[in-house]
C-alpha cells in the first residue's frame, strides 16, 4: 500500500536515505530540506509526483508554515507518517565543563522545539483523510538521550536535548493515543553520516531499512515507546 510521508531534514545523510528508500517502494514522499536545491542527492530523486522537495527550517515560524500549505495542497488525502529527522549536534567537542548556554540553546531550538512546531503545523495534515487510518510520527532521538541507559556524560548539548525530545514524545503518544496516532522516539545507530563521522560502523542504508521495519510493524502497544534500528526497545 502506497502511503504519504513527511521526512525533515532530507538534504542528506539519513533523512535523504529515508526519501532514496520510501520513493523506491513506492510511496509519496515530501522531502522537507532547508535548501533542496543545494542538495544534489535529493535533486535527483524529486520528480513532483512521488518525491516533492520542500524548503523548510523548522526553527523558522514562515517556513514552517510555507512548507506545511505546500504539504496540504499536494497530499489532498493528508500525511500517513512524519519522520522528524532533522537535528543538531552542537560542537562535538564540548564537554559538561566547557558547553556554554548558547549551544544548549541553540541545539535545544533545533532538536526540540524545531521538532516540535513542524509536528504541530502539520498535525492537521496528519489528521486528515481516514479515521481508521494509523498515523505515525517518528521523532529521531539518540541513545545518548536515554537517561537510564548513561554511562558516561558525552555530547551534553545534544544529550539533553534528546532526552528533552524523548519527553515531548511520551507526551504526544498520550495525547494523540486517541487519535488513532502512533509516536516513537528512535534511535537510527551509530551512523556513517556527517553527524556520526566516519568511524560509524552502521552504514545510512541499514539503518533506514531497520528504522522502516520498525515503522511498518509499530502496533497500539509501541504508542511512547524508545526503539532501536534493529527493533529493540530502549530504556528512558
Ligand atoms: N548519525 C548518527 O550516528 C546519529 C546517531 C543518533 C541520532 N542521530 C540523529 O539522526 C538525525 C539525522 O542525523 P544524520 O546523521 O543524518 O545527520 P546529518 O548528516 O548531520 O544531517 C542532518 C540533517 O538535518 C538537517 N537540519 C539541521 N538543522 C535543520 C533545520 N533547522 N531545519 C531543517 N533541517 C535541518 C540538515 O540540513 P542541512 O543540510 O541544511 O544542514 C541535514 O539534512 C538527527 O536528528 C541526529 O540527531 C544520528
Amino acid at each position: 500500500m502506497s502511503l504519504t510521508y513527511v521526512v525533515t531534514g532530507a538534504s542528506r545523510g539519513l533523512g535523504l536515505e529515508f526519501v532514496k528508500q520510501l520513493s523506491a517502494k513506492g510511496h509519496q514522499v515530501f522531502a522537507l530540506a532547508r535548501h533542496p536545491e543545494q542538495s544534489p542527492g535529493l535533486q535527483q530523486l524529486i520528480d513532483n509526483k512521488s518525491v516533492f522537495g520542500v524548503q523548510a527550517d523548522i526553527t523558522c515560524e514562515k517556513s514552517i508554515k510555507e512548507a506545511t500549505a505546500h504539504v496540504k495542497k499536494n497530499a489532498p488525502e493528508g500525511v500517513d507518517v512524519l519522520i522528524n529527522n532533522a537535528g543538531i549536534s552542537g560542537d562535538m567537542k564540548l564537554t559538561l565543563d566547557t558547553t556554554p548556554k548558547k549551544v544548549y540553546m541553540q541545539v535545544f531550538e533545533t532538536n526540540v522545539c524545531g521538532t516540535m512546531d513542524m509536528t504541530c503545523s502539520l498535525l492537521p495534515v496528519l489528521r486528515m483523510g481516514d479515521k481508521e487510518k494509523t498515523k505515525k510520527i517518528l521523532n529521531m532521538s539518540s541513545i545518548i538521550g536515554s537517561i537510564g541507559g548513561m554511562s558516561k556524560p558525552t555530547l551534553p548539548a545534544l544529550s539533553v536535548s534528546k532526552a528533552a525530545l524523548n519527553m515531548v514524545t511520551r507526551m504526544m503518544a498520550n495525547r494523540l493515543s486517541k487519535e488513532n496516532f502512533i509516536v516513537i522516539a528512535a534511535h537510527p545507530g551509530w551512523v556513517k553520516t556527517d553527524f556520526g563521522g566516519k568511524n560509524a560502523p552502521v552504514q545510512p542504508k541499514d539503518s533506514v531499512q531497520g528504522l522502516l521495519h520498525v515503522l511498518d510493524h509499530l502496533t497500539s502497544k509501541e504508542n511512547g515507546s524508545f526503539i532501536d534500528f534493529q527493533g529493540n526497545k530502549i530504556k528512558w
